[in-house]
């Protein structure tokens, strides 16, 4: 990609679009609403992790506001992740209220990334407030197997929170982490699995962040292997379909779902990223593999003005890089500047 001489906004007369140096549309905010999480995936938070004090995350107006900026700016897709999303109290106030937003046409869509443990009780809600589709993390469908990964026997609730989504007309896709030595046997289960609940499902590349960074040569799986050993058993018709991320997308033949590869090692998807993120403490991070970020906390609790917040804003936009450096060679993992569960992923 040729880096681009004037950057900054390229002003559409009605509302801004962000745009970064390498001349990508950023229009996709993702938003983790809290570093908390009631699982403990050993590829993502140790089991002693210490969480942020409760005054270094943003409040949930805090969050709010933050979304009518990028709103304002041109964000049209909202993606709101955790840690978990429903262990932070109240996240259904922020909900309803962008809620709102959506249904006035402000932005296009809103969704959310979560371990499913509390969906069936939000789920309804969540229809209601105008979400029509999420991703539902899910690495197993084995219940001790479910215990060990992620330390609580949890997996007939996740089971259960699927389903409510579901029968609340809201599309799921499942998230499963390709970890080897641990699920690869179970694929072909979780594809069709996946048909028999309605949902969609995408196979994910363990990235050598949060825990992950332990031992990340032992546990990757590089999807192109998984992907020619689901094709001895599932015809798989590739689709140019795109839901505006990374994922690859084929649809199988015999269930008709769509099943996501998204390999954040192996294949670089960077040239068609649209997507910035916001951590739970208010740090915007360009890129997930790369160290540094915009404090917009501190501009917001200075007082700063909108223009600064913009300004800030604008500023991390630019500086988001070409490409990320994921590598899984232990010589070459980054280090682990922030975690997943802090970044929501
Ligand atoms: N690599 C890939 N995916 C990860 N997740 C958490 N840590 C990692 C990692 N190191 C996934 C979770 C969930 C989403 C929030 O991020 O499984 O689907
Ligand atoms: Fe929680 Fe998701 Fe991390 Fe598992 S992967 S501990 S569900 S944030």
């Amino acid at each position: 990609m040729m880096k681009r001489e004037c950057p900054a906004s390229s002003s559409l007369p009605a509302r801004m679009r962000l745009t970064d140096s390498f001349g990508r549309v950023i229009d996709y905010l993702r938003l983790s609403v809290t570093d908390r999480c009631n699982l403990r995936c050993s590829y993502c938070m140790r089991r002693d992790v210490t969480f942020l004090p409760k005054a270094d995350v943003l409040s949930l107006e805090e969050l709010d506001a933050l979304c009518q900026t990028f709103i304002r700016l041109g964000v049209r897709k909202l993606r709101l992740t955790g840690g978990e999303p429903f262990a932070r109290s109240g996240i259904m106030n922020l909900v309803e209220g962008l809620g709102r937003r959506l249904a006035d046409g402000g932005f296009d869509e809103l969704t959310l990334t979560t371990n499913g443990l509390l969906l069936p009780k939000f789920a309804a809600g969540l229809a209601r407030a105008g979400v029509r589709r999420i991703n539902v993390s899910l690495d197993t469908l084995d219940r001790d197997r479910f215990r060990a990964l992620t330390g609580f026997d949890g997996l007939e609730r996740v089971v259960a929170g699927i389903d409510a989504a579901r029968a609340s007309g809201i599309a799921v896709r499942v998230n499963t982490v390709a970890l080897g030595g641990i699920n690869e046997d179970e694929y072909d289960t979780l594809l069709a699995w996946c048909g028999e609940h309605d949902c969609d499902m995408a196979l994910i590349e363990l990235m050598p962040i949060g825990a992950g960074t332990a031992r990340p040569q032992q546990r990757f799986l590089p999807l192109d292997r998984v992907r020619r050993r689901l094709e001895a058993h599932w015809r798989l018709e590739p689709l140019s379909w795109r839901s505006g991320g990374p994922a690859e997308y084929v649809r199988v033949a015999a269930t008709g779902r769509r099943l996501g590869f998204i390999a954040a090692i192996s294949h670089g998807f960077c040239r068609e990223c649209n997507r910035i993120r916001l951590s739970c403490s208010g740090v915007l991070v360009p890129c997930l593999a790369h160290g540094d970020g915009i404090d917009l906390r501190r501009l917001l609790r200075e007082n700063g003005s909108e223009a600064a917040v913009d300004a800030a804003i604008v500023a991390a936009v630019l500086s988001k890089p070409e490409e990320h450096r994921f590598s899984v060679a232990p010589a070459t993992v980054a280090a682990p500047v922030r975690c997943m569960w802090q970044m929501g992923g």
